[in-house]
């Protein structure tokens, strides 16, 4: 990258985020797109590999940690107790690092934990600017179109950064700046360390501003550099549960256009959700209402959608999925899904398999080419090649305590209206009667029926049901056939 190493990234996400409303979550850790707005950032940072990567936590900090320790083990939590400003979070950051011998020797990258859109390109461009120009501390900075709450930036008539000043400290003059400081900023580590040690709370907030680090730097003979985002979208920071629907329509909006780019044809963007793990090969088609989730992959030429969700979902090579609900499955090559099916996790359906209309199916395997077309429920069954599965057959698979195996062979044939109580193994090539409650294997070739006879008591409805519809029908055709009858 550059002769300056990247030393630390630090992330600051200790405050509060009241405006989010909300008991369950802290700010930092409401999901889009498949990470934590926290996870989009520490995601970002680790693309850099810088050598240090540290999370200022505070509020509600159990929850931060636990999530970061699950998903971002590398990452170092360091606690600011009270919330007493901005520079104070980086000091406290620096400090935990100086107390273990590591004070940041290279540039420092601080950020905040509720910027999701912020890319690792645009991270590692101010990086290097900062390494370029030679500067103490370089900040990055938008044109916006609104920049009321944000601090401003002031520049000279040169052009050069003076500092900046708090929305709630500045003049009017100076609340007509449209340039705003996105609160990401990199710097010389040892200065940032001597200037955090410099700051004061004579402002209008009573707080440590990191934003003061400038003007100390600068009054030391230190370069101050911007760096202006390319777009100031990028450096939204989610406040509410408005901006971060906003983020999450932005980010998608990032994805989709990736996907499409790479030759996935989404008919509505609109209503089609990517998660960032999503990935596709090309000529795959999505159809409107499909959301995309965790590490769903779409195979070349397979078609999804539309109204189908897919979470962790393995789509083959031609495969198609409608007005489906798809977790954890692998579905084969040329297989298809739906319309209206659910694959409940752990389904593995085989190349040309076919999962239909009103199918529930969980923890199954479905061989290659095999087949449950219509309103069926298939649990804890393996299902060999080319077998048939009629309509509406049911795997009794739960005896209240235990999960049960079904086993159906290669080829066999299960009648219409089976209830298979498991554990059960109909065998290769073996068949069903329609209608039975098959409760013990059928060998290999065999045919399984278990129903009652049938009985027909004639002339019922003419004694039990006279003057009704049916009773006159009956007659007419009773009489029709008679006269058939003495005709022949
Ligand atoms: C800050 C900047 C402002 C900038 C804006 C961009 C300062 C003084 N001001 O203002 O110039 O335009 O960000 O969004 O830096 N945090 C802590 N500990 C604290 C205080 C804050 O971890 O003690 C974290 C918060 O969780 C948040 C971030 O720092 O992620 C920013 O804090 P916030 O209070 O929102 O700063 P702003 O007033 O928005
Ligand atoms: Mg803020």
């Amino acid at each position: 990258m550059s002769a300056n190493p990247l030393a630390a990234v630090i992330v600051l996400a200790a405050g509060e985020g009241t405006r989010m409303k909300s008991r369950a979550l802290p700010k930092v850790l409401h999901p889009i797109c498949g990470r934590t707005l926290l996870g989009h950032v520490v995601s970002a940072a680790e693309e850099l590999t810088p050598q240090q990567l540290v999370v200022v936590i505070g509020h509600r900090r159990e929850l931060v940690a636990e999530h970061l320790g699950t998903e971002h083990p590398a990452v170092r939590p360091v606690v600011q107790d009270e919330q007493r400003g901005t520079g104070h979070a980086a000091r406290v950051a620096l400090e935990a690092l100086a107390a273990e011998g590591a004070v940041p020797d290279g540039t420092v990258i601080v950020t905040y934990g509720d910027t999701p859109l912020l890319s690792a390109a645009t991270l590692r461009a101010l990086a290097e600017r900062h390494a370029a120009d030679g500067n103490g501390v370089t900040v990055l900075t938008a044109q916006v179109p609104d920049p009321t709450g944000y601090g401003r930036i002031l520049r000279e008539a040169d052009g050069a950064v003076a500092g900046i000043v708090e929305h709630k400290d500045a003049t009017a003059e100076q609340h007509a700046i449209a340039e705003i400081n996105s609160g990401v900023y990199a710097f010389d580590g040892k200065l940032l360390a001597g200037a955090l040690a410099e700051l004061r709370t004579d402002n209008a907030q009573g707080e440590e501003y990191l934003t003061d680090t400038l003007r100390i730097l600068g009054d030391a003979g230190h370069r101050v550099g911007a760096l202006v985002a390319d777009d100031h979208r990028e450096i939204l920071g989610i406040n509410d549960r408005v901006q971060l629907a906003e983020a999450r329509r932005l980010l998608n909006d990032r994805l989709l256009d990736a996907a499409m780019r790479a030759g996935v044809t989404v008919v509505d963007p609109a209503s089609t959700w990517l998660d960032v793990q999503v990935s596709y090969e090309q000529d795959a088609v999505v159809l409107p209402g499909t959301q995309l989730l965790g590490a769903t992959h779409l195979g070349e030429g397979c078609q999804v959608g539309p109204h189908s969700t897919l979470t962790d979902a393995v789509v083959g090579a031609g495969a198609t999925v409608s007005n489906a609900v798809v977790e954890r499955a692998e579905i084969g090559a040329g297989a298809s899904v739906g319309p209206f099916a659910y694959l409940r996790g752990g389904v593995a359906l085989g190349a040309k398999g076919k999962i239909g209309t009103f199918v529930e199916v969980k923890k199954s395997s479905i061989g290659a080419g095999a087949k449950v077309p219509h309103l069926s429920y298939m649990g804890d069954a393996t299902i060999g090649e080319g077998a048939n599965v009629g309509a509406a057959c049911v795997t009794a698979n739960w005896d209240g305590v235990n999960k049960n195996p079904t086993v159906i062979g290669a080829h066999a044939r299960i009648g219409t209206d089976n209830m298979l109580v498991a554990p059960v193994t109909i065998g290769d090539g073996a068949y069903t009667g329609a209608g039975s409650v098959i409760t013990k294997d059928v060998p290999p070739g065999a045919l399984g029926v278990n129903r009652a006879q049938q009985r027909n008591i004639e002339g019922w409805v003419a004694r039990k049901r006279p003057g009704t519809a049916s009773a006159a029908a009956a007659e007419a055709a009773l009489a029709a056939s008679e006269g058939e009858a003495e005709e022949v």
